[in-house]
C-alpha cells in the first residue's frame, strides 16, 4: 500500500458519494489531484456545491472542482437521487442555504478537465467514477488518446451476476446515462468495475457508525451526520434493519487503495442502452459472443476487512 495513486475523482455527492471522498482524503497512498461533478444524485449545480464544500470542510479547498454533464448523452435527464440522498442531496444538513463566494469549480468542463490531466501526466492518473459515466464519455469523445495513457479507471456501477437497484436488472449509475456507459465500457481501457455484486455485500450498520463516532474524528463525526437520511432510504426501500447502508462509491476507492480485497472475473460486457432493460450490464461469461475489449468485473469482496480498513483511515482523520 505504499504507492501512491495519482486519483481524479469523477463524482454526483451524494452520501455514498461523501464517504468515499472523506476516504481518498484520510488515504496517504491518494494524491487527489481534481474533483469532477456530474448530474445523478441531484443535478449537476447541487452536486458540484457539494463536492466544494466537502473539500472545503476537510480543508482541502485547494483540490480544483470541474463542473461536468446536466444531462445524459442521449436520453433525458430521469429523476434526481434526491429521495435517496436528501433534499440537499446531502443527508438533508442544509447545504441548499450554503454558498461560499470563494468556493469555485474551474473555468473548464469537467470532460476537458480530464482529457488534459491524463494527456499531461501520461501513464500516471487514475481515474474513479462514482457516478453516471457522461464526464468519461464525454472526455474520451474530446481526446480519444486518453484510453491509452490513463494508468487506471475504476467505476462504481452495474450489476453483473445479481439484480439491479433502479429496476430488476439495472444499476443506478449506469441506468441514468447507458449510451455512455456503453463507450466508457467499450474503450479498450484498463477498467476495473465495482457493481452491486461487491458494493452490496459491504453493510455498515449502527453500530458500525457507533463505534466510528467514538474516535472523535471529524470525519467520522461528518459521516455520522449525512447518514441517517440514506439510513432511512435503506430500511424503507431495501428493507435493511439495524440502520445497515451499503456504501456504494466507497468500494471502488477500496479497490484503487487494496485490490487484493476483492476478486473479478475479465469478461466482455454488453450495456443495453433501452427498452425494459435499459441499464443492465450483461457479461459474456463463456467468452464466445462478444467482441468488445475485456473489463475486470468485480465479483467477490472480503467485506470484513474492508470495513476494517475504512474505520481505520476515517477515524485517523482528526
Ligand atoms: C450508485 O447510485 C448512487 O445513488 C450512489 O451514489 C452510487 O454511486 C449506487 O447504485
Ligand atoms: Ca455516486
Amino acid at each position: 500500500m505504499s504507492q501512491l495513486h495519482t486519483i481524479i475523482l469523477d463524482t454526483d455527492p451524494g452520501i455514498d458519494d461523501a464517504m468515499a471522498l472523506l476516504l481518498a482524503l484520510a488515504s496517504p497512498e491518494i494524491a487527489l489531484i481534481g474533483v469532477t461533478t456530474v448530474f445523478g444524485n441531484s443535478h449537476v449545480a447541487a452536486t458540484t456545491r457539494n463536492a466544494l464544500n466537502l473539500l472545503h470542510f476537510a480543508g482541502r479547498a485547494d483540490i480544483p472542482v470541474a463542473m461536468g454533464a446536466d444531462q445524459p448523452l442521449v436520453l433525458p435527464r430521469g429523476r434526481t437521487g434526491e429521495h435517496v440522498h436528501g433534499p440537499d442531496a446531502m443527508g438533508n444538513i442544509g447545504w441548499d442555504a450554503v454558498h461560499n463566494p470563494n468556493q469555485r469549480p474551474l473555468a473548464i468542463h469537467a470532460a476537458q478537465f480530464i482529457a488534459e490531466t491524463i494527456m499531461q501526466r501520461p501513464g500516471q492518473v487514475t481515474i474513479v467514477a462514482v457516478g453516471p459515466l457522461t464526464n468519461l464519455a464525454l472526455a474520451l469523445q474530446l481526446e480519444p488518446r486518453i484510453a491509452e495513457h490513463v494508468r487506471a479507471v475504476v467505476v462504481m456501477g452495474g450489476a453483473f451476476l445479481v439484480p439491479g437497484n433502479v429496476s430488476p436488472l439495472a444499476e443506478s449509475n449506469i441506468y441514468r446515462d447507458p449510451h455512455a456507459a456503453a463507450k466508457v465500457f467499450a474503450a479498450g481501457w484498463p477498467l476495473t468495475v465495482a457493481g452491486l455484486d461487491v458494493t452490496t455485500a459491504v453493510r455498515m450498520d449502527n453500530a458500525y457508525f457507533a463505534a466510528l463516532k467514538e474516535s472523535r474524528s471529524r470525519f467520522a463525526e461528518f459521516i455520522c451526520r449525512i447518514v441517517p437520511f440514506y439510513q432511512a432510504f435503506h430500511r424503507e426501500v431495501r428493507g435493511y434493519r439495524d440502520g445497515a447502508i451499503n456504501p456504494h462509491d466507497v468500494c471502488a476507492i477500496a479497490y484503487v487503495l487494496e485490490p487484493a480485497l476483492f476478486a473479478g472475473e475479465q469478461w466482455r460486457v454488453m450495456v443495453l442502452t433501452d427498452g425494459p432493460a435499459r441499464g443492465a450490464t450483461i457479461p459474456d461469461r463463456a467468452d464466445r459472443h462478444w467482441s468488445t475489449p475485456k473489463v475486470h468485473c468485480l465479483t467477490r469482496v472480503d467485506s470484513a476487512r474492508l470495513l476494517a480498513a475504512f474505520h481505520e483511515r476515517i477515524s485517523r482523520a482528526i
